[in-house]
């Protein structure tokens, strides 16, 4: 994507092999800080406080942190290490253990002088693909926007589009992927509008997708969580684009907290509910979404918000009664029976077993071929 005219990736390597730099996704939307992680440390630290999130973004990140700590020390136990540390940081995109299991049957069998090279060179690729399956999953995503555009009898005005969270270029490494059909309708000359939730508490779509989509010229307007429900009741929801964390075998989707309430909003209204869904975030070792891992973080991010006051101050304030307690389970699963469709690099798929089970099938000919 670009941003004041320059492209701009949420990461990218450094020519020099010694680190990779980052959008430092902490200081959005009002400053844009790029920050240098050099340490397997450092991409620990980045994944875990958030500095970058969205699980596909996670995931190529932990590839290059793989790769930084494989440059220090490429012994067997040094592979083992970075890998369970990484692992270790965020339990439910799936997009991390992929990443990782992927970088440890690439760079096991090698040997240890050759691993730092293939392990870049893998991340590298990691990355690459990521941006090619968001593009592609932009194409098939482009086709239901059309439709909806292209309704005869339709009434006038711009496709309105509901999104949760960020699921953005922020949250990949390029387009991101409830965001590319968005992207590429805009680029094809659809109108569209956007409704960004603004997905409490950590706020990814006030202050990440209302960022990202303001750049590119999108139009957009932000909406308290409790809100989408009305909107839909009202009519003024044509799709719903969401994206995903892990999506179990039977197709249940676990994405951020509060997509099921707007699953079940959308469901209740008649209003399609798409889920762009790469193939990495695919988990048919997990059977169905109850069985999925569920991120419980941090009291304060409930209890406390970050913004900039009419000074231009960064401040944090505390919206609660002194010493009330909090819960903050980040993610939550929405039954497959509530989703319209999965968007997948491969195409567009029912939420079913039998549907995901031909789709990885699909996917893995793909990368044969390739
Ligand atoms: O906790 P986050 O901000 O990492 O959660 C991100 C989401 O839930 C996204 O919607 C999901 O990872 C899809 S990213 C393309």
């Amino acid at each position: 994507m670009k941003i004041d005219g320059q492209p701009l990736r949420p990461l990218r390597a450094l020519p020099a092999r010694d680190a990779v730099e980052i959008i430092d996704q902490r200081a959005l939307p009002h400053a844009l800080r790029l920050a240098r992680l050099a340490s397997v440390d450092d991409v620990c630290t980045a994944i875990r406080d958030m500095w970058l999130r969205g699980a596909p973004l996670i995931g190529a990140a932990a590839a290059y942190g793989v790769a930084l700590a494989l440059g220090r020390d490429a012994s067997d136990g040094a592979l083992h290490a970075a890998c369970e540390r990484l692992r270790g940081t965020r339990p439910t995109a799936v997009n991390l253990a992929w990443a990782l299991a992927r970088m440890q049957r690439r760079l096991h069998d090698l040997a240890a002088g050759a691993r730092a090279a293939a392990a870049w060179a893998e991340a590298d690729a990691i990355a690459e693909e990521d941006v090619a399956t968001n593009h592609a999953i932009g194409r098939h995503g482009l086709a239901l926007v059309e439709r909806i555009a292209h309704t005869p009898g339709r009434r006038p005005g711009p496709v309105r589009v509901l999104t949760h969270c960020n699921a953005g270029f922020l949250a990949t490494v390029d387009w991101g992927t409830a965001t590319a059909p968005i992207y590429l309708a805009h680029e094809a000359g659809i109108a569209l509008h956007v409704w960004v939730d603004e997905t409490r508490p950590r706020n990814q779509g006030a202050s990440l997708t209302a960022w990202e989509l303001a750049h590119a010229g999108v139009p957009l307007t932000i909406v308290a969580d409790n809100a989408g429900g009305h909107l839909m009741q009202r009519g003024e929801v044509d799709i719903v684009f969401v994206g995903c964390d892990r999506v179990a075998a039977n197709g249940d989707v676990c994405n951020k907290i509060g997509t099921y309430l707007k699953a079940l909003a959308a469901h209740d209204n008649g209003v399609p509910f798409y889920v762009a869904m790469p193939t990495s975030t695919l988990d048919l070792d997990t059977a169905r979404g109850a069985d999925i891992a569920i991120e419980e973080r941090a009291a304060r991010e409930v209890t406390h918000v970050a913004g900039r006051d009419d000074a231009g101050r960064l401040r944090e304030v505390c919206l609660v009664p002194a010493g009330a307690r909090a819960a903050n389970p980040a993610f939550d699963v929405t039954p497959a029976r509530l989703v319209s469709g999965l968007v997948s690099e491969c195409g567009v798929v029912p939420a079913s077993a039998d549907a995901l089970r031909a789709l990885a099938r699909k996917a893995a000919a793909a990368t044969e071929a390739a």
